[in-house]
């Protein structure tokens, strides 16, 4: 078996990731554990939680989740577990104007999560109860982080500050910190993918499979106009200096985010994998982002979630431009399906040893695999 050392070696020496990272339900837990419950991990769209006392429930990892928009407008991230006995609060996605109701014994919670309401708690008569201190019983908050459309939650809480985390990311992309539009489902799409989370970073961090695996987008935007986006511990991926916006027939385009510099007109695009599971995407007309949601060592759910720059944007009268748009991404990613999925199926390879790097062409996804073993450290993960 390849030892997780190896694959920290030099590029051009280095495995991969040895087999069981992506077979092993063992493994699997105790990576989830650190990796993605000990980061700050992607669950959710902001356009979840559009409007104050909007409630989404997730799992990240099996971790049950609530995104809640407070009054203040603020997002907040909460264990989605009531702290009667346990039960999940939220069941659907929806409105909570009135709080969130456990169904149980109905103990209820306020959007900044505390508990406001314990019906019948001492008894048939009363609804209190000296023993049941309130303020003491909140709904249990997770750090969390809005960013480019995207909730992070850090649910371990040991994670650094996200823009500490982020910060060179932050500022790369600091020409898109301005307000994004949403249109609500028709910019969202959802696959189901039978492979290991980390198959699909892998994949989306390099542009070496286009020519083969997209022909149609490798038509305009050819590998040799892609260059490699690497930045060890924290993000990895590739960027083009050629990207066609998306035109209607009478020639209309989306509008485009202010004050960009030369470079994004001049057709540049950028796709990173911020780690441990967003995929994000920044063009001068609209922002994309993946989020995987791990369902075991080999399923994963991708929900795509794209952003645009303005109201007008958003609205009714650029809807085909839209769909358009979202149909050609669904098709892309469409087209990786088969690669990752296949991928999973070749990690049953008894011999298989991680594989080699292309110098060249896959810096990213070995930066994001030394990210992975290095966070592991010398586990005893693999025993
Ligand atoms: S478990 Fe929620 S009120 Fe009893
Ligand atoms: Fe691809």
């Amino acid at each position: 078996m390849t030892l997780l050392n190896e694959v920290s070696q030099p590029i051009e020496t280095a495995n991969g990731l040895p087999n069981p990272l992506y077979t092993d339900p063992a493994v699997y837990a105790e990576e989830s554990r650190r990796l993605l419950l000990g980061n700050w991990s992607g669950i959710a769209f902001e356009g979840d939680v559009p409007e104050a006392g909007d409630v989404y429930p997730v799992e990240l990892a099996g971790i049950p989740l609530i995104v809640v928009r407070g009054r203040d407008a603020q997002v907040r991230v909460f264990e989605n577990v009531c702290r009667h006995r346990g039960m999940v609060l939220v069941q659907e996605p929806g409105k909570a104007r009135q709080g969130m109701r456990c169904p149980y014994h109905s103990w209820t919670y306020d959007l900044n999560g505390r508990l406001v309401a314990t019906p019948l708690v001492g008894g048939p008569d009363a609804n209190h109860h000296p023993c049941i201190d309130k303020p003491e019983l909140g709904l249990l908050e997770v750090p969390s982080h809005t960013y480019l459309g995207v909730v992070y939650a850090n649910v371990s809480g040991n994670a650094a500050p996200f823009e500490e985390r982020h910060s060179k990311l932050m500022k790369r992309w600091q020409e898109f910190n301005q307000p994004l539009f949403f249109d609500g489902s028709a910019s969202e799409f959802t696959l189901d993918v039978a492979c290991n989370w980390k198959l699909a970073v892998e994949n989306y961090c390099e542009a070496y499979h286009l020519p083969w695996i997209h022909p149609d987008l490798n038509s305009y935007s050819r590998i040799e106009d892609h260059y490699n986006i690497v930045e060890p511990g924290a993000y990895s991926g590739q960027g083009t200096t050629v990207f066609n916006p998306t035109r209607s027939e009478d020639g209309r385009m989306l509008d485009t985010f202010t004050d960009l510099r030369e470079a994004w007109w001049n057709g540049q695009a950028e796709y990173i994998v911020l780690y441990p599971n967003v995929l994000a995407g920044v063009h001068r007309d609209h922002i994309f982002a993946m989020l995987l949601l791990p369902q075991g060592v080999d399923h994963t759910i991708e929900r795509v979630g794209i952003f645009y720059a303005s109201e007008r944007a958003a609205s009714e009268d650029f809807a085909d431009l839209r769909t358009v748009n979202a149909r050609q991404w669904r098709l892309v990613f469409d087209e990786d399906i088969q690669v990752v999925e296949g991928m999973q199926r070749g990690r049953k390879a008894p011999h298989f040893d991680g594989g080699r790097f292309s110098p060249a062409m896959d810096a990213a996804t070995h930066c994001f695999h030394a990210w992975v073993a290095d966070s592991l450290g010398e586990a005893d993960i693999l025993r």
